[in-house]
């Protein structure tokens, strides 16, 4: 064997190694975190990683080709526009979210989940300004004659779990000393179907997702009563992380002056309320 032909075989296979190290080094660094032009720190590199908890249409909701879509998902997307990097969405549990342990573990960088904010989550969590105001509402199936909580005296009524839903519904029935069974379903979706399925006499959740859900499934249910619970969502971001904030509050409020919010709005939630 030629041994020039040798050495320079040994010095190419020493030089793939060294850049193999190097592109893998590169990967690593990528994958612990990276920062944006804005000075924003994320949990991965390239991309703004957000926790939502699914499916809760019309904020976030797979749609037929499994793409997470909605008016939360085309705000943040607003955001990771900004910072020039991609909005990529983990679906984990509500709980996780509000008590702010997924966005401390590093889990992703933003909370998106219709999520409102309350003085209990605002310890945990930093929340944006608010970009969407709504109350609860209660569901029935078309035909039911009820129209208030009373009437459910003897029955069962669902809730999302760890949602202001199920609080709000649990207060009153402590409050007012209310005979009713009070179920909880993980997910919207497990919820709907007990309606859907007579588990349950009436559902309690977001007035929003009521009228996605009478708009998607037209004749099934209908609102039977509003209760104006005065609640605001907000996107929330791990406590302290300031500069993810700044980012995501200055793009909602370009947003709401560009008339781009509007225009989500229009796609995702239809007319708007009257200001
Ligand atoms: N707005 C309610 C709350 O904050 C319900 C949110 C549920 N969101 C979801 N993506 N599952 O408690």
């Amino acid at each position: 064997m030629n041994p020039l032909v040798n050495t320079r075989r040994v010095a190419a296979l020493a030089a793939a190694v060294t850049l193999g190290l190097g592109g893998l080094a590169g990967c690593a660094k990528e994958d612990t975190g990276g920062t944006t032009e804005g000075g924003v720190t994320l949990v991965k590199a390239g991309a703004l990683t957000t926790c939502t908890h699914l499916p809760y249409a019309p904020f976030q909701a797979k749609d037929d080709t499994g793409k997470v879509v909605g008016f939360d998902v085309a705000l943040v997307d607003l955001v990771a526009k900004k910072l020039g990097v991609t909005q990529e969405i983990i679906d984990t549990p509500f709980e996780g979210i509000k008590s702010g342990s997924d966005l401390n573990a590093g889990k992703c960088d933003i909370a998106a989940a219709g999520m409102t904010i309350t003085d209990e989550r605002k310890v945990v969590l930093d929340f944006s300004d608010p970009y969407f105001d709504a109350t609860q509402a209660l569901a029935v199936l078309t035909g039911s004659s009820v129209k208030t909580l009373e009437e459910l005296a003897g029955k069962r009524v669902g809730v999302q779990g760890g949602t202001t839903g199920e609080a709000y519904i649990n207060a009153q029935v402590a409050e007012k000393s209310l005979d009713i069974e009070v179920v909880s379903y993980k997910d919207l979706a497990a919820q709907q179907q007990a309606l859907a399925t007579n588990q349950v006499e009436a559902a309690v959740n977001d007035l929003p997702v009521w009228n996605e859900y009478i708009k998607t499934n037209p004749g099934k249910v209908v609102v039977a009563t509003g209760f104006d619970t005065g609640e605001q969502y907000g996107f929330a971001v791990k406590k302290g992380n300031a500069e993810l904030l700044k980012a995501v509050n200055e793009s909602l409020a370009a947003a709401r002056t560009d008339g781009t919010y509007d225009q989500i709005y229009a796609t995702w939630i239809g007319a708007k309320p009257a200001a």
